[in-house]
């Protein structure tokens, strides 16, 4: 008896999707590399965890499929793109990053609605969250090193900015959670 409760074209959108967020993996992680090469420890580590967080995205996505009785395929990893050429280069690329991906969440949520899968539906809107707390996260660093300086930052901004990144939080706060005490 067949038992996929997802259609093949949704199966294949959604492990799709997985090969993308092993690809932000992978690309996060060679960011990384390049901080902790140029001696930017505390940056280098921020985008490793965030590595390691695409990695957990694909995981949900392949844990997904197979729970809804289909097959997840893992494909070949693009190579990321090449290293960037500054910090902001870097954290301009990753707010991009985080766009793309943003776009292609939501062509899998219209997908979902199209096709009434509302099981997958109900499944996506939890990326859709994510997204906004990633983008955020992403407007965030360029934030940060805009007031550290830019590309004129001294290297003590960057030394402190370095620093700040090393222990800051990996997830941005949503506006759904603020309050008057704390907005
Ligand atoms: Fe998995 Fe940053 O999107």
């Amino acid at each position: 008896m067949n038992t996929k409760r997802l259609s093949d074209s949704m199966e294949q959108a959604l492990s799709k999707q997985m090969n993308v967020e092993l690809f932000q993996s992978h690309t996060y992680l060679s960011y990384g590399i390049w901080a902790n090469d140029l001696g930017y420890g505390g940056i280098g580590n921020f985008l490793m965890r965030h590595s390691k967080e695409e990695r957990d995205h694909a995981i949900k996505f392949m844990q997904y499929i197979m729970n809804r009785g289909g097959k997840p395929t893992i494909e070949a990893v693009p190579a990321p793109s090449a290293d960037p050429q500054n910090l902001t280069e870097c954290f301009n690329s990753v707010f991009k990053h985080e766009v793309d991906n943003t776009e292609k969440i939501y062509r899998l949520v219209e997908l979902a609605f199209e096709q009434k899968d509302w099981a997958t539906w109900n499944f996506l809107q939890w990326f859709v969250k994510e997204q906004i707390e990633e983008e955020t996260l992403a407007m965030e660093l360029i934030d940060k090193l805009k007031i550290a300086g830019g590309d004129r930052a001294s290297d003590e901004s960057l030394f402190a900015l370095d620093k700040d990144l090393e222990t800051a939080p990996d997830d941005a706060e949503l506006a759904r959670d603020a309050t008057s005490e704390k907005p």
